[in-house]
């Protein structure tokens, strides 16, 4: 099953004893036109962490996201994932880099005519070395995992916009990731379903020793899960580290988060 075969990732060591980053942008730039999107970023991820990109809408979250899935090039720097530099990968290497690193799109992006069980059967059938009951087991795993196995027959348009989520994580799960990149999970979802999400994604990292990169502006999902915290503004990094230390941060934008979020909870 899948849970007994999940090992933790292997923990490459640097020159200096510590371990690789699993992820790391290294003084990236892009741009679209006039539009600067990232401007010199730099921040890394080490294997098994959390790291949550914070930041206002058209920021450049979803840019960096499609950086790591190498949808997208950096005009400069390099950007490391699954610690191999990917930055001038041929779109080959590249579909290797994404059976390792998966992505969970912010619109769940599930194929309408199958069912919630065959949309998590797709990467399985993909692999074509499994018979149809071990993918029946492993579907029925996945959709327990993530709390909705007795939507396995229905079809999407069925699904609020929570559980698609929740079956587009199972789908993202399916292939084994090492990695898995989650796009605003909370988002237009009703606040018990965003306590939901954010506890499932905790449960897989603790549970399958995933890495993982969530990009969020809910502070409430960044301070449940994020080892580190990058925050972007203005096309630069204005604040990386832990959440408690981002408390102290006196950057004006980041303040403003922070209260923003006191002003929520207190309501
Ligand atoms: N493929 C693209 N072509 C041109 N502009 C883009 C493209 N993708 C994103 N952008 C622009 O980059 C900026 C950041 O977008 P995005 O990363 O989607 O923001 P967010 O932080 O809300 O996820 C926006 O100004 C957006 O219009
Ligand atoms: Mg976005």
């Amino acid at each position: 099953m899948l849970l007994e075969n999940a090992k933790p990732v292997i923990r490459l060591m640097s020159t200096n004893g510590n371990p690789a980053p699993y992820i790391a942008f290294q003084d990236v730039s892009k741009a679209f036109g006039d539009n600067r999107v990232l401007d010199h970023v730099s921040f890394d991820v080490l294997p098994g962490e959390t790291v949550c990109i914070l930041g206002r809408s058209g920021v450049g979250k979803s840019v960096a996201l499609h950086h790591i899935m190498g949808f997208l090039k950096p005009d400069s720097g390099h950007v490391i994932v699954a610690c191999e530099d990917i930055t001038d990968y041929p779109e080959k290497e590249l579909q290797r880099i994404r059976k390792k690193v998966t992505m969970v799109f912010q619109n769940g992006a599930l194929f309408d005519s199958l069912t919630v069980g065959e949309n998590v059967a797709f990467p399985l059938r993909e692999r074509a070395d499994l018979s149809e009951e071990q993918i029946l087991q492993i579907v029925d795993g996945l959709l327990e995992m993530v709390a909705v196995k007795e939507m396995r027959d229905l079809l999407p348009s069925d699904l609020s916009t929570g559980m698609k989520r929740s079956v587009a994580i199972a789908r993202s799960l399916a292939a084994q990731p090492e990695c898995v990149l989650y796009d605003e999970p909370t988002t237009m979802v009703d606040p018990l379903m965003a306590q939901l999400l954010g506890d499932l994604i905790k449960r897989l990292k603790i549970q399958l020793h995933l890495t993982s990169v969530v990009v969020t502006h809910d502070m409430r999902l960044a301070k449940k899960l994020a080892d580190r915290i990058v925050f972007l503004h203005e096309a630069k990094v204005l604040f990386f580290g832990p959440y408690s230390e981002m408390e102290k941060c006196d950057e004006p934008i980041v303040r403003e988060f922070l209260q923003l979020d006191e002003l929520k909870l207190g309501a």
